[in-house]
This record gives C-alpha cells, structure tokens and sequence, in this order.
C-alpha cells in the first residue's frame, strides 16, 4: 500500500500524518513516480501553518527525485526506469510514489544524486531567479543575503560570489556564519533569534564604505523590512523573496523615494518557471552549476518520510544550515 503525509487541519508540525494513499494507475500524460528523495522547502511550513491558505485535507511538498515506474497513455519522451524529478504544484510530494503530469518531469542527468537533486531543484532554481532576473549588479557588487546559512541562502551566497557579487550575509549564529564564509561570503552579521535587525544598516554602510548594497535579497520578511530597507544604495532593490519571520508590511511609494528612489519586488520561482521549456532550460543550468562546483547540495539531514512532523519542526527551529530531504 502505498503511502503519504496528510493534514486535515492547518497548524503545528503535529497536524502531519502518515496516511495510507492507494494509487490507481497513471491517467493520459501521466506518469508514476517512485519518489528517493524529497524535498523540504520553507512554503511548505507556510502552507501546514495556514499562513497561504491551500484546501484541505492538505497533502504536502512541491518536490521530489525518482523513478518513473509506469507511464500514462500518449506520453513520449520518458522511459520505464528513468531517474527524474519534479517541482511545482499540485502540492503532494510527500508520498512514497504519485502520478504526475509528465511534461513537468525533469530527467536527471547522471552525475547528480536524488538526494542533490531533492535539496537542490526548487533551491537551485529559485537562486537561478534571483541570480538571472532579480539582482540589481549594475548598481554595484554588494548583496545583502538574509537567512544566508538556509537552503537557498547558502546556494545564493556562493553563486552571487561566483559572479563576482559581494556577499554580506545575515544568519542567526556563529556556526551558520563560517558556513557562510565557507561558500563566498565577505562578511557575515550574526543576530541571535529574538534579537535586533536594527543595527544592520550601520554595519552594511561600515562594510560597504558608506555605500549600501545594491540589493537585498530577503526571505526573512516583516522582522528584516526595515534594516533591508535602510541598507539600500540609492536606486536599490529589494528582493522580497519569502517571509520565514511574517508577512512584509504594505509599501508606501513616497517612502521608498524618500529613501533614496528604492524598488521593492516580490519575486516568485512559479512565474519564473511558468512553462516547461522555461522549467527544462532552466533545471538544466542547475544541474551544471552543481556538476561544475557552483551549486553544492549541502543536506542538514535525511530525515525518514513518515517522520515529516519532525523535520517541519527542526526548520522551523532555524536550527538547519542548508537542506533537508525526507527518505521514503
Ligand atoms: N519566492 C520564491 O519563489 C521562493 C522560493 C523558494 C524559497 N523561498 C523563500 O526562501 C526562504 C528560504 O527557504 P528555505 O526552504 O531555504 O528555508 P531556510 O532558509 O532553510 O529556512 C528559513 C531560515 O529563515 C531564517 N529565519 C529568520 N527569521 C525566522 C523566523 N522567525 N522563523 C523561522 N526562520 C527564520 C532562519 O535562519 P537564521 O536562523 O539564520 O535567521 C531559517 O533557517 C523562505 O523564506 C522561503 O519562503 C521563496
């Protein structure tokens, strides 16, 4: 019997169950996939949470790495045995094996473990946005890049260094700070959970010789709006690319004048990604990336599928330093 996790009601880790879930076999321009590896990804804690409100019973995961185990009738293009893996919605992917629309499977090329691809596709892939069509670097090399030592801060980190950006990174220890600098980073401000982002402007305009970052990449949200904010060169961007801490506060465009002519974007890996050529040409610089060293899987753990609520808790935490998967 095949299985996966299940919420009936939105709320804690603990609202996440392990159910059975029997599978029938795939519809047209479907194929059944017997996930290795799945990917944890912070929107998933939004989504449990009630934070983005999804129909329930809730079934979890945007991602996953497998094997195709049955095709659907009139798909072309994928084999019986093939490595994939996939990234979009509809949410479910925390399940032993699903059907799924087979244009949205991604082949694996060799090289790339499911483990690396499950930490790494919707990370990669949302770093390829920020990288590709969100960073400001012709207002200057430096970066502000919150929540640095996560899953997609430590990836974004090392491929803005790579491309000549200069990164200063925000974490919440001492521990997460050498992995930053670990992957690029020029300096790292560590302010402790319950701590104040106050003193970072000051700290960015020290580093910076007065000149502010070009961009803030932020995902930390309504508790980082303000230093993000205040630690902009003129002209600047802020990224506001997730909100682990709540949801941003609304924008007044006279302020973001007053600042210094400010843009504020709220970018989204789902329109990056919108179609399917757009999803394989994309997918397939990560997976160079990763096979050229830019992109590292870093895993914090693999943490058994049927144990789902544990693994929401240890992100939630902030306890994690890059990824976590789960394993069926
Ligand atoms: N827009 C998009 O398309 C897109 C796509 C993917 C991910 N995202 C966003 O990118 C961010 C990173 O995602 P991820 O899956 O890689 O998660 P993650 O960064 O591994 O985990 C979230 C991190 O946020 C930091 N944080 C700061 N304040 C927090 C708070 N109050 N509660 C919890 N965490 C807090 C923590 O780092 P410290 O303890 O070091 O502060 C924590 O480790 C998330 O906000 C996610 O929503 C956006």
């Amino acid at each position: 019997m095949n299985h996966r996790i299940q919420y009936a009601v939105t709320g804690g880790p603990e609202v996440l169950q392990w159910v059975e879930a029997p599978l029938s076999d795939p519809g047209p321009g479907e194929a059944r996939v017997r996930h290795t590896a799945i990917g944890i990804n912070y929107i998933d804690v939004y989504q449990r949470s009630g934070a983005y409100p999804v129909p329930l019973p809730g079934a979890p995961g945007f991602e996953a790495a497998g094997v195709v185990e049955a095709l659907g009738e009139g798909v072309t293009g994928l084999a019986v045995g093939q490595r994939v893996a996939y990234v979009d919605g509809p949410t479910g992917a925390y399940a032993e094996a699903r059907n799924y629309a087979a244009h949205r499977l991604v082949p694996l090329p060799d090289g790339v473990t499911d483990e690396a691809a499950a930490a790494l596709l919707f990370k990669g892939l949302t770093t390829h946005m920020l990288i590709r069509r969100v960073w400001r670097r012709d207002n200057g090399p430096w970066a502000l890049v919150h929540a640095a030592a996560g899953g997609v801060g430590l990836l974004l980190t090392r491929w803005l260094a790579h491309e000549g950006g200069r990164v200063i990174g925000v974490v919440s220890t001492p521990e997460k700070a050498k992995a930053v600098e670990a992957e690029g980073a020029e300096a790292v401000l560590v302010v402790p959970r319950g701590g104040s982002y106050e003193g970072i402007p000051a700290e960015v305009k020290r580093i910076t010789g007065g000149a502010g970052v070009g961009t803030s990449f932020d995902s930390t949200g309504k508790d980082t709006w303000e230093a993000s904010l205040n630690s902009l060169a003129p002209f600047g961007l802020l990224a506001a690319f997730g909100r682990a801490s709540g949801p941003q506060p609304p924008v007044e465009l006279a302020e973001l004048a007053k600042r210094g002519s400010l843009a504020v974007q709220r970018p989204t890996f789902f329109n990056h990604v919108a179609t399917p050529e757009a999803l394989r040409a994309a997918s397939k610089d990560v997976w160079d990336a990763h096979l050229q060293g830019i992109l590292t899987a870093r895993i914090h753990a693999q943490i058994p599928l049927r144990e789902a609520a544990a693994a929401h808790t240890l992100i939630e935490s902030r306890a994690t330093t890059g990824a976590l998967i789960l394993v069926p």
